[in-house]
């Protein structure tokens, strides 16, 4: 079956939201990418699923680089900057830095990385993989940062903060469950 981007069933997931920076034929560049996964430790993997047509795969399939960010709580804007318009046909990294957002050169990779975000990572596309109507760009990290904002976060098209972080259960409960799991053991 299909699922359209704004069926009320998938707006059910939570995510961050990645920005993704790359260049090669359309410049520097940089868009929002909330289908954004570490997916290995060892070597450290990084996947960014990117639909059809846009210039950040150009981008990558040219240049076989990328970087990755977290937006932290306070990039709202930032991101629907870099997730609603092409740099196809805007400068987006340059509107970013008129509003204020710090670049710096990526060391083992040629591209622009964003300072002001949650993390940072230098990526080497490692595999392309195409996955329905997106295509996985799976990418190795070479270098990475972080900084100690908080993440922002992605739920139904619209932004969030984190909330407050659940308590750990009682003793009791925790008693209860272990005794369960002996239970239960195949
Ligand atoms: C919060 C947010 C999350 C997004 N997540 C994705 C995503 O995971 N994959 C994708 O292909 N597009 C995603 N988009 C849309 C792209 O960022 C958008 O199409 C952008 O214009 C592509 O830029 P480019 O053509 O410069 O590469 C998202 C947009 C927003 C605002």
């Amino acid at each position: 079956m299909d699922l359209k981007w704004d069926d009320e069933r998938t707006r059910k997931f939570v995510t961050n939201v990645g920005l993704v920076t790359s260049n090669g034929p359309h410049g520097n560049n940089i868009m929002a990418a909330e289908w954004t996964h570490h997916i290995s430790y060892a070597p450290s993997l990084l996947a960014v699923c990117i639909g059809p047509n846009k210039a950040t795969l150009d981008n990558i399939r040219e240049t076989k680089e990328f970087g990755v960010h977290l937006a932290a709580f306070d990039q709202s804007v930032f991101s629907s900057i870099a997730g609603g318009n092409t740099g196809k046909e805007v400068n987006k990294i340059a509107i970013l830095k008129d509003l204020g957002l710090r670049f710096y050169k990526a060391s083992k990779v040629d591209l622009l990385m964003l300072k002001d975000a949650v993390m940072q990572a230098e990526c080497k596309l490692m595999q392309e993989i195409e996955l329905g109507d997106h295509t996985m760009m799976v990418g190795e990290v070479v270098e990475i940062r972080s900084t100690k904002k908080e993440p922002l976060i992605y739920r139904g098209g619209k932004y969030w903060n984190f909330g407050d972080q659940i308590e750990k259960p009682r003793q009791e409960l925790l008693d209860k469950i272990k005794e369960l799991v002996e239970k239960n053991k195949k």
